[in-house]
């Protein structure tokens, strides 16, 4: 059985984030529930245990107010289970500027702003783990409209991929790990505008033949950030019910 970690875990007002917080203190973990506004306890929870935190995560003092918090309530960060992100549904003609920078804003740079907070903390404190999360919309397609992810999304996705392996190289002197889940079209708020099509796509182009739900993609970047996965770091974890065979 593995230890329960103490985790910071973005994004935990909905979807992939919220049901983590569930898992993580279903399993013993310490949580600091991180989101734009204050994420909801789940069952099970206690001040000993639990703590919400608001937090933007585009903004460093944000983010390194949120660890020290984060550290301070629950006495140690030992994990940061990183879902926040954005999504980007325009197509190639219907983006500009603003909406490409805020989804880079807040999905690449907010990662690495996150992870560079954590990191700091972790590193005076015995290491730790850090889970970034990408997404499969990277190698099935991209073109955005019918509530799937645009190149906006798409390019801030793939950047997580080059950010995991450049931070696993920086941080392991540190005896800290960094991976990334990434979960194919899963049920949550993101994915709540696809069309019928988009859905049934999905579906036939899975092995599982169906989307995804939050819980699973949530124990699967557990186990990245738990000793149980002790010899890996720097790797992209497909979470996606075999979609990779497109
Ligand atoms: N749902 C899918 O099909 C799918 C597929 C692949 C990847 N993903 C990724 O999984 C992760 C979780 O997605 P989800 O489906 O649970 O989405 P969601 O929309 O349900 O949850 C995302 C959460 O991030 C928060 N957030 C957004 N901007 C923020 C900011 N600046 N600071 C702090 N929090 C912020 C939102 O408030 C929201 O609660 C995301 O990184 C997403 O890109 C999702």
């Amino acid at each position: 059985m593995t230890k329960p970690r103490t985790a910071i875990i973005t994004g935990a007002a909905s979807g992939i984030g919220r049901a983590a917080v569930a898992e993580a203190i279903a399993a013993g973990w310490k949580v600091a529930a991180l989101d734009l506004g204050l994420p909801t306890a789940p069952e099970g929870a206690s001040a000993e245990n639990f703590v919400a935190l608001s937090c933007d995560v585009s903004k460093a003092e944000a983010c390194a107010k949120a660890v020290a918090d984060a550290a301070a309530r629950l006495g140690s960060i030992d994990t940061l289970l990183h879902f926040a992100a954005v999504h980007s549904t325009e197509t190639w003609d219907a983006l500009d500027a603003d909406i490409f920078n805020r989804t880079l804003a807040v999905n690449v740079t907010g990662s690495f702003l996150m992870a560079q907070a954590a990191a700091h903390w972790m590193k005076d404190h015995g290491g730790g783990a850090i889970v970034l999360t990408g997404s499969g919309s990277i190698s099935v397609s991209g073109l955005g409209g019918h509530g799937r992810g645009g190149p906006a999304y798409v390019s801030s996705k793939a950047a997580i991929i080059g950010l995991t392996r450049a931070l696993a190289r920086s941080l392991a002197p540190f005896a800290i790990r960094v991976n990334a889940i990434s979960p194919g079209a899963t049920d949550t708020a993101m994915t709540a505008e696809y069309s019928p099509e988009a859905r049934a796509n999905v579906g036939s182009r899975t092995l599982a033949g169906r989307m995804g739900e939050p819980e699973e993609i949530a124990r699967a970047a557990m186990f990245l950030a738990s000793d149980d996965a002790s010899y890996i770091t720097g790797e992209i974890l497909n979470a996606n019910g075999g979609g990779s065979f497109g």
